[in-house]
C-alpha cells in the first residue's frame, strides 16, 4: 500500500471509535499453527469429509477425536504472536473493539483479547452429544479417545462447528451486527472463501465501514476491501499499530490524542 494511502488509512483509524477485526488461520500461522489451504495446509494433507463433518463423527469417533487431539498438540505449546497482542492491545485503543474470529485455536483469548466472537467454536472445549453441555477439555493427550461425557457417560464431541452444521445463530446475529455497526473491519489471515464468515465484509461495506484486508497474498476479497495490506499480520499489525502511536501521540504534528 502507498505511503499517502496508508497515512489517509492512519488518519481515518486515529478518529476511529468502532474498530472490529475479522480472523482466520492466517493470524495464527506465525505461531506455528498450521492454517487449512494454505502450502502445508491441513486440508491438503487431510479430506475434510472424513474428518470435520457429523458424518464423519458418527462413523468414526475415535478417527475424529484422534485427529481434533494432533491439532491439540501442536497447539498446546504455541503461544499469540505479534498480530495476536496488537489487537487484544486495540481494545484499549478504540472504544469499541472486538474480534470476530474463524479460529478455534485459543490464541486469542490466550493473548487478552476480552471481546471475542468465536464463530468455529473452540478445540479446548467439548460438548455432550446427549446432554448438550459444554465443557473445558484442556489435557492433550486425551486421556481417554473418544472421551466420554463424566455426568452421564455418552459420547463428548469436540466444541467445534463442522462443514454442514449451522453456526450457533446468537454467535453469528452478534457479528453481522458488529460488522454493520462498525467504522473499520480488519480481515486478517482469512481466505475469504467460507460461508457465512466471508459474508461479514460485505455486511461491513453495505453499512459503509472501511475494509482492510491483511494477507500474504490477494483473496477473493481483495478487489473489494478498500485497503489490501500484503504481509504477514503479525509484522503488519505491529507497524500499523507503531504508526497510530505515533500519530495519535500529542507529540506528532498532526496527531489529535487518543480518539474519544
Ligand atoms: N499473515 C497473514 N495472512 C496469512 C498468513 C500470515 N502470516 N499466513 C497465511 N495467511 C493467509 C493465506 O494467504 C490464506 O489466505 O491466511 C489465509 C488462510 O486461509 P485458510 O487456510 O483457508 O483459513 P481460513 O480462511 O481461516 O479458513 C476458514 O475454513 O476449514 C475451515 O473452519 C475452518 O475456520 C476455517 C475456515
Amino acid at each position: 500500500m502507498d505511503d499517502t494511502k496508508t497515512a489517509s488509512l492512519i488518519e481515518f483509524l486515529a478518529g476511529a471509535r468502532r474498530v472490529v477485526a475479522l480472523t482466520g488461520a492466517g493470524i495464527s500461522a506465525e505461531s506455528g499453527v498450521p492454517t487449512f489451504r494454505g502450502k502445508d495446509g491441513l486440508w491438503r494433507q487431510y479430506r475434510a469429509e472424513s474428518l470435520a463433518t457429523p458424518e464423519a463423527f458418527s462413523r468414526d469417533p475415535a478417527l475424529v477425536w484422534e485427529w481434533y487431539d494432533w491439532r491439540r498438540g501442536l497447539i498446546a505449546p504455541v503461544g499469540p504472536n505479534p498480530g495476536h497482542e496488537v489487537l487484544a492491545a486495540w481494545e484499549e485503543r478504540f472504544e469499541n473493539f472486538a474480534v470476530i474470529t474463524q479460529n478455534v485455536d485459543g490464541l486469542h483469548r490466550k493473548a487478552g483479547t476480552r471481546n471475542l466472537l468465536e464463530l468455529h467454536g473452540n478445540i479446548w472445549r467439548a460438548r455432550c452429544t446427549r446432554e448438550g453441555t459444554v465443557r473445558e477439555l484442556p489435557a492433550t493427550p486425551l486421556p481417554r479417545v473418544p472421551p466420554l461425557c463424566p455426568d452421564c457417560g455418552a459420547l463428548l464431541r469436540p466444541d467445534i462447528i463442522w462443514f454442514g452444521e449451522p453456526l450457533d445463530p446468537d454467535v453469528l446475529d452478534r457479528a453481522f451486527a458488529l460488522s454493520a455497526g462498525c467504522q473499520a473491519l480488519f480481515v486478517i489471515g482469512t481466505s475469504s472463501v467460507v460461508q457465512p464468515a466471508a459474508s461479514l465484509p460485505a455486511a461491513a461495506a453495505r453499512a459503509g465501514a472501511r475494509v482492510i484486508e491483511v494477507n500474504l497474498e490477494p483473496t477473493p476479497l481483495t478487489p473489494y476491501a478498500d485497503h489490501f495490506i500484503a504481509g504477514p499480520a503479525g509484522r503488519v499489525l505491529p507497524s500499523l499499530d507503531r504508526q497510530l502511536r505515533e500519530w495519535t501521540d500529542p507529540g506528532h504534528s498532526s496527531g489529535k490524542g487518543r480518539s474519544s
